[in-house]
């Protein structure tokens, strides 16, 4: 029985990074003789044992062969027969097809090192396309990767290109694309995520509402980069940059996608795309599973962008409307997530980066100034339910005009 390291923790040692997790492929191995030596059984679908003392994952070398489309429209065969350069072979991509014996030789029978060196995501073989998630896989990759200069080789888009036209991304479950957005859109170029799937075909399957947003144009005026499409891409990479957490990355792909339906005759107007966009929003988060928090900041993003831009120059009793719309006294660390995504919209146009966004303070701070407004017991007597609110409402209104006095915030009409 020989034990080799592979996958990830082979690949980000070779390039210098921190290593997580550390699987382990078993050749010439049997499940019955990692039980006897103490080995705890996991997984589903195919045997994988934890050791005794390390808890790392061990997975007996196998074989797979395609049998239907899909997620499990393969078999998977183990026998002590079958070669590490077998196993290798039906791994995604070469880059994560090396394995290192415990003396430290690397083995690399499909030029995974050379790839390494030569930034390049490339598939092993042909089997690559056993497995739909791949596409996820490799975009997600290039979205952690592409800031060490890697790209996707043509050969392995082509391939994606056809596995999309092959009716192959259609049977991927929801849970195994959110999972995989998910993660893309924590990795420092999340843009690419969805680039890399929309130059394969996938993203129009799987995200038709982003997809949609490529080629409609916007008024150059606000938006210089004019393509609705790059601009939510910028979008993101600004989230990065202001290290937005993954819930904020998702409402900025959200925020605008009311502008895919925007119809062409009031292009490059988006009139009413808040509201338009408020229905996509839900279809995309039903369709893949999204988790509550996420679709709820998203729709909120969607909905207020537009005002909170104009948050300086909004009455005192409309920013009001909108501190109740949002939940923010109730909801506050939403509320600043919401508008984090705002500031995101507003910095992901060409040459704005840098611009600031005081709208974001401004507001931060009004919620704080009005959520301060109590009435005390004094303050009450004599009042009953509704007049209660009404009085709450007034001070908080007050409080509100002086912040914009204060603010400098000029008088809107
Ligand atoms: N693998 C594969 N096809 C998949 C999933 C996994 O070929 N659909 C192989 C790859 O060789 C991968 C290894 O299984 O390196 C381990 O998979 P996983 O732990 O999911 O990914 P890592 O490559 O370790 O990457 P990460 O850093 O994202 O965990």
């Amino acid at each position: 029985m020989q034990v080799y390291l592979v996958g990830g923790a082979v690949r980000d040692a070779l390039l210098g990074r921190p290593v997580g997790e550390r699987d382990y492929m078993v050749v010439g191995g049997t499940a019955d003789a990692l039980l006897r030596a103490g080995y705890t059984p996991v997984g589903r679908d195919f045997p994988v044992f934890l050791h005794p003392q390390t808890k790392a994952e061990y997975a007996l070398a196998r074989r797979e062969r395609k049998t239907g489309p899909g997620y499990h429209g393969f078999v998977t065969e183990f026998s002590p027969d079958i070669t590490l350069e077998e196993d290798l072979l039906r791994r995604d991509l070469t880059i994560n097809a090396i394995a290192q014996a415990d003396d430290g030789t690397l083995i690399d029978p499909y030029g995974g090192q050379a790839d390494l060196a030569a930034r390049v995501l490339r598939h092993v073989s042909p089997a690559f396309s056993e497995d739909p998630v791949r596409i996820l896989r490799v975009a997600r990759f290039a979205a952690r990767f592409a800031s060490l200069g890697f790209t996707v080789h043509d050969s392995t888009l082509a391939l994606m290109r056809q596995m999309v036209e092959d009716g192959e991304v259609a049977s991927l479950v929801p849970e195994r694309v959110w999972q995989e957005t998910e993660r893309a859109l924590g990795e420092p170029r999340p843009e690419v995520f969805f680039e890399v799937l929309r130059a394969c075909g996938a993203l129009a399957v799987i995200f038709p509402e982003v997809d949609r947003l490529f080629g409609v144009p916007q008024p150059e005026q606000w938006h210089p980069e004019i393509d609705t499409g790059v601009h939510v891409m910028m979008c993101l990479a600004r989230a990065v940059a202001l290290d937005a957490p993954v819930t904020v990355r998702f409402a900025v792909l959200g925020h605008d996608l009311g502008k895919g339906v925007t119809p062409k005759d009031q292009w490059p107007r988006h009139i009413m795309h808040e509201s338009r966009g408020l229905p996509l929003v839900d279809a995309l988060c039903s369709r893949l599973k999204v988790p509550t928090a996420h679709r709820e900041l998203a729709r909120m993003a969607c909905a207020q962008h537009t005002n909170v831009h104009r948050a300086l120059e909004l009455r005192p009793e409309t920013v009001l409307k909108l501190l109740g719309e949002c939940d923010a006294f109730r909801r506050p660390e939403r509320f600043s997530e919401m508008l984090l995504a705002c500031q995101c919209d507003a910095q992901g146009r060409m040459g704005l980066e840098e611009k600031p966004y005081p709208q974001r303070a401004y507001l931060e701070r009004a919620r704080e100034l009005a959520a301060a407004v109590a009435l005390d017991e004094a303050d009450r007597a004599g009042l009953e339910g509704q007049a209660i609110a009404r009085e709450l409402q007034a001070r908080r209104q007050k409080v509100l005009e002086e912040h914009k006095r204060a603010s400098g915030a000029v008088a809107s009409h």
